[in-house]
């Protein structure tokens, strides 16, 4: 079992997105998989359409019982739509004076056996280098930190690596960087260089395109790979699998394809007896 932390403290740089589009694809293709939403904004429970949840990692976060609160973590864990594919929910109220034990996640997962169950966890910070996004270190054996292609968004990086190595000695340390809203113009292509320099070895070959596609997903409350799986945004994801978990490409594409034609039927004929519905009435 791999556990990776999504990590930045910069906001709006595609820590859920990425999070998010990762698990789909991993548990598309038959992985299991956990995701931990950790952030009060809960954009990642709203992505898969679940609702928060009661209880939820707030509620666990916060019992100091040490043997209810592993009974109320394992609780928190709920089915999404996709197979494969469970979540931990997050709370709107979700802060840092809730976390009693920073160890809390790291001792869960391995008092739960969670390995047994998961090949993946999967955990997305909100913005800040707090308690918070702490506990997801601690619990992690990677950290992957999305970033835009912007100077400030570079000097946070460093920043960010220099109190990582600082609070967390024992952890590995930032294990990849993904150059997220990438455009193939110059100033972009300049940052890239500069990322590579500052931390060779660590910045991913394939940077995510800016596609508007990512929007329309959430507006619309539907799957990458399902829904568009012909965009670019797709296309581009379906890369950075490949390098970063090894996917090939064209299988993953195949499953996709057929998943796809699977999903779509089903929405069709909901459809259709929706409006046979509504005309009987
Ligand atoms: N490659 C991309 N191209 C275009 N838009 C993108 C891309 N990746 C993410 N977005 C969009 O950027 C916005 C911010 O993304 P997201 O919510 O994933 O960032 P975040 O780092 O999780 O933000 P926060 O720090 O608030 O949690 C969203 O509207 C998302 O749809
Ligand atoms: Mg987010």
């Amino acid at each position: 079992m791999r556990i990776i932390t999504i990590l930045n403290h910069k906001g709006g740089v595609g820590k859920t997105t990425f999070t998010g589009s990762i698990a789909q694809a991993l548990a598309l293709v038959g992985y299991r998989v956990l995701v931990i939403d950790n952030d009060s904004q809960h954009n990642l429970t709203a992505m898969f359409d679940v609702g928060v949840q009661n209880p939820n990692i707030r509620d666990a976060y916060k019992e100091a019982n040490r043997s209810k609160a592993m009974a109320v973590f394992l609780k928190t864990i709920r089915k999404t739509e996709i197979a494969n594919l469970h979540i931990i929910t997050s709370s709107s109220s979700l802060c840092e004076s809730d976390i009693l034990d920073v160890l809390f996640l790291k001792k869960s997962i391995s008092a739960c056996n969670l390995e047994k169950f998961y090949d993946y966890i999967l955990i997305d910070n909100a913005p800040g280098m707090d308690r918070l996004q702490a506990v997801s270190i601690y619990a992690a054996d990677e950290i992957f930190v999305p970033v835009e292609l912007k100077q400030f968004a570079i000097d946070g990086i460093v920043e960010m690596d220099k109190i990582i190595k600082h609070r967390f000695p024992e952890s590995s340390g930032i294990s990849k960087i993904i150059p997220n809203f990438y455009k193939n113009i110059q100033r972009h292509n300049t940052f890239l260089a500069a990322l590579n320099k500052l931390f060779p070895g660590k910045i991913t070959e394939t940077a995510i395109p800016n596609d508007g596609v990512f929007d329309e997903l959430i507006t619309e409350g539907k799957i990458l790979f399902l829904h568009r799986l012909y965009s670019k945004g797709a296309a581009f994801y379906l890369k950075i699998m490949h390098e970063l978990f090894d996917l090939q490409e064209d299988q993953v594409w195949e499953t996709m394809l057929e998943k796809r034609k699977t999903q779509l039927s089903i929405e069709a004929r909901q459809r259709y007896y929706e409006r046979q519905s509504k005309s009987s009435q």
